[in-house]
């Protein structure tokens, strides 16, 4: 194996700075998106701070927010809020946008929206006709 093989997500989307970028981007189309604005405070600055955090790790960097706020439990931590399969699709369409913006290639936020589906669509606690 190469040095190469064995860097991470982190490091090839370009490390702290990027996925700091790409939170900062990702949260204001958040709350613009109809679906989802409703759920999130207005003061969002704490929870932009959280994704950076949880990010940085999902991807492979180091465990910044398991070493702030204990185990992620994501699921658990999504319990509160109603998701739907609307919702899942409207987060992972502004990441999406969010990562565009930020100027990640096509073919490296593919692979990183892959993986954020998985959880996204793992979070959906609510039947669609709520
Ligand atoms: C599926 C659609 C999703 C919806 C509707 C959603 C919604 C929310 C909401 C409402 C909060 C709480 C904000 C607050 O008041 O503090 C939250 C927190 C959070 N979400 Fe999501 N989320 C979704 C998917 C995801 C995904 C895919 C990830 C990452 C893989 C994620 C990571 C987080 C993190 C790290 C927090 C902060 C948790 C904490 O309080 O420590 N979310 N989300």
């Amino acid at each position: 194996m190469s040095e190469s093989d064995r860097s991470t997500l982190f490091e090839l989307m370009g490390g702290a700075e990027t996925v700091r970028r790409i939170v900062e981007a990702f949260y204001p189309k958040v709350q613009q998106h109809p679906l989802l604005a409703p759920l999130f405070p207005s003061d969002i600055g704490p929870v932009i701070d959280k994704q950076y955090l949880f990010l940085s790790q999902f991807f492979g960097g180091p465990s910044l927010y398991s070493d702030a706020h204990g185990h992620p439990m994501m699921r658990a931590r999504h319990m509160p809020f109603p998701i739907t399969v609307e919702r899942a699709d409207a987060w992972l369409g502004c990441m999406s946008e969010a990562m565009v913006e930020v100027g990640i290639p096509n073919d490296l936020r593919d692979f990183l929206l892959d993986r954020l589906k998985g959880s996204a669509y793992h979070f959906v606690n609510t039947p669609a006709d709520e």
